[in-house]
């Protein structure tokens, strides 16, 4: 048996509460799924900023009616204290995702990122430990690792930020490890490397590339890659990300702890809009895809892929789920859901 098999058991035979910000979101909303059907009990908060009630909607249909009378949703703010104070009350658990994704979004308004990602951090941080949680796990970014040129990235070999949104990130970070120090308030950051999947949002400006590409496709819209497309990314599929969230949350840590998730692979974007299509075409949906090749984006790293050997050793991770097989999970959601 894994160690994520026998948590998932212990849970089921011992329900717990747990508290998801940004549960309207994509990760949130994955999470929600995999915790219900588990019948753990669930409080969700979220101010719709970028996430959708359609979301919710659809984990409500994935799950049984007794196991959606164990979600409680509180719509609110995380950059207000007394919603994180309400939401977080009798949870044991905290899953932090609420936050503004999106380097050029923070490009755009760093204002509003530094808000959201920063003031309601700390929001969160103060209330969890008010409330004396069993453990507090957070959405932070592979993007803090910015201009360091090592691959794989490893935890502890960071660079300067390349954007806001990365500043943010690492800003938790510094927060996390302090209120570690100061109140012995222990929390775990999990460094996500571009997570997809179903429910991510393929809508909007600041749409991450994969819902993007795989809605252009299908809609015979044009496919924008920005720079050469040599450019990569340790795409994550979304069940990996989840696995590391419950791992973290039911794992005794000493201190503040950061893992990379991911799957430990590099994908170039050429490679990516080859990989759509392709599932696409097997699914019926045979397109040609008229790529284009824009200037690189600010802010954007060139290569990125993450060393997960620590998150394997402490928390027992095992991302289960490799990129291609995703890419095709996620293409079937697209093409299932109509939304595009
Ligand atoms: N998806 C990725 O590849 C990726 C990579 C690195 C880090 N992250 C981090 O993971 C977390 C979840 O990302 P996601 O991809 O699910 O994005 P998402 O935009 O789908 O979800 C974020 C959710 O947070 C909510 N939210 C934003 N501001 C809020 C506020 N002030 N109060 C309450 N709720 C608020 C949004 O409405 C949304 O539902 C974020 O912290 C993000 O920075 C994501």
């Amino acid at each position: 048996m894994t160690r994520y098999e026998e948590v998932k058991a212990d849970l089921k035979a011992n329900p717990r509460t747990w508290l998801i910000t940004g549960v309207a979101g994509f990760i949130g909303s994955n999470l929600l799924e995999t915790l219900l059907k588990l019948d753990q009990t669930v409080v969700g908060l979220d101010n719709f900023a970028t996430g959708h009630q359609y979301n919710l909607d659809e984990v409500q249909t994935l799950v049984t009616e007794e196991q959606w009378t164990r979600f409680r949703f509180i719509e609110g703010d995380i950059r207000n204290l007394e919603d994180c104070r309400e939401a977080v009350k009798g949870t044991d658990y905290v899953l932090h995702q609420a936050a503004l994704g999106s380097v050029p979004r923070s490009i755009e308004d760093p204002i509003a990122t530094n808000q959201a990602n920063i003031d309601g951090f700390l929001n969160m941080l103060v209330a969890a430990k008010d409330e004396e949680v069993s453990s507090f796990t957070y959405a932070a970014s592979s993007s803090t690792y910015g201009d360091h040129p090592d691959l794989p990235k490893v935890e502890d070999k960071i660079g300067n930020p390349l954007s806001p949104y990365a500043v943010t990130k690492y800003v938790n970070e510094l927060y996390a490890s302090v209120f570690a120090r100061t109140y012995g308030f222990k929390t775990i950051g999990l460094r996500y490397f571009n997570v997809f999947g179903p429910r991510q949002d393929p809508n909007g400006a600041y749409a991450a590339v994969i819902p993007k590409w795989t809605a252009a496709m299908i809609n015979g819209d044009p496919v924008c890659v920005n720079g050469d497309g040599e450019t990569s990314r340790d795409f994550c599929f979304i069940d990996n990300a989840v696995q590391a969230n419950i791992l973290s949350a039911t794992t005794n840590i000493e201190t503040y702890e950061l893992f990379n998730v991911a799957v430990g692979e590099r994908t170039t974007l050429n490679e990516l809009a080859y990989f759509i299509r392709r599932d696409l075409s097997s699914l019926g949906r045979d397109v040609v895809p008229d790529v284009r090749y824009a200037p690189f984006r600010r802010g954007d790293v060139r290569h990125s892929q993450a060393a997960i050997e620590k998150a394997i050793r402490v928390i027992g991770y095992e991302p289960k789920i490799d990129v291609e097989k995703g890419i095709k999970e996620t293409a079937i959601w697209h093409i299932q859901k109509n939304k595009i």
